[in-house]
């Protein structure tokens, strides 16, 4: 479980109604337990769901999300894909044996010494606990637009995690301060999101010399072509390196690695 007595991050916090940078908690009724995150400034209240995930969108009456999107949302969806899928998916994607050993190492050369970490579209945190087990001092922040999915990272958390946290948010505006982050990582998630408003948020949040590392599906040729056409109607989008690399420079990251494996691509970007 999520670590309940931990101080909540608010310092890396931003009003989403007046863009204060910076927030504030209170105590709830458990002792040092905070129930709420709000705003010094405007007062806006952000709750904290079950889960201890900060919620910035239940005020929003109208969710808008791609089919692709939708999946996530529905019940089962994390349990199932972090057990049956997840581990899986590398090595049958890329026909080459390729487990959580070999992901979280190369995640960890990519990020280096990196602090604090958003783990963007983290789902049920797969990414967040490569990371964690291998260095549980780092604060890592779980950003999801889905309730569910964050539930079950909170399940998965060691309670040994003091500095592990998660929001639900939307990756296109995110309650994050500007320039604070040393890396931004997002693990299948790229294909799926708006991507140039979330990468002009993953460049706002980076400090000078951040990292963001994505491994995402690439644009395929042939048959893998024809069928990223149809996955295309469910609002999953598909890019090359050299589209890729030109909507990273558009907001100011650079492309400086990229690995192509099959239908999978890992990508590391600095920014500016
Ligand atoms: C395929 S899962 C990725 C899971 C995990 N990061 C991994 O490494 O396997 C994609 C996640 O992105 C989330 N997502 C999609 N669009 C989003 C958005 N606009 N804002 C925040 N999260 C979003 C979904 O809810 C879903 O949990």
């Amino acid at each position: 479980m999520l670590s309940s007595s931990s101080a909540l991050p608010v310092h890396l916090y931003r009003c989403l109604s007046c863009g204060r940078e910076g927030l504030a908690q209170s105590p709830g009724r458990e002792q040092g337990r905070p129930d709420r995150v709000y705003c010094p400034r405007c007062g806006q209240v952000y709750p904290l769901l079950a889960s201890g995930a900060v919620d910035f969108i239940g005020h929003l009456s109208h969710l808008p999300l791609s089919l692709a999107q939708a999946i996530a949302h529905s019940p089962g969806f994390a349990w199932g894909y972090d057990r049956l899928w997840r581990p899986w998916a590398l090595s049958l994607l890329t026909g080459e044996s390729f487990g959580p050993d070999r992901e979280g190492k190369l995640l960890m050369e990519w990020i280096g010494t990196a602090d604090p970490v958003l783990d963007l579209g983290t789902a049920g945190g797969y990414w967040s606990r490569l990371l964690l087990r291998a260095d549980p001092q780092r604060t890592v922040i779980g950003l999801d637009n889905a309730a569910g999915v964050l539930g079950e990272a909170a399940q998965q958390a060691q309670p040994h995690w003091h500095h592990y946290h998660l929001v639900r948010a939307q990756a296109e505006q995110m309650p994050l301060v500007s320039g604070a982050f040393g890396a931004v990582i997002s693990g299948a998630s790229l294909n799926e999101l708006p991507l140039d408003p979330s990468l002009r948020e993953i460049a706002r949040i980076l400090k000078p010399g951040g990292v963001f590392v994505s491994m995402h599906s690439q644009k395929m040729q042939g048959w893998g072509q024809t069928l990223q056409q149809w996955l295309g109607a469910t609002g999953l989008r598909f890019f090359s390196e050299s589209e890729l690399q030109e909507h990273l420079h558009q907001v100011g990251l650079r492309l400086e690695r990229y690995l192509s494996f099959g239908w999978v691509a890992f990508v590391r970007a600095v920014r500016s």
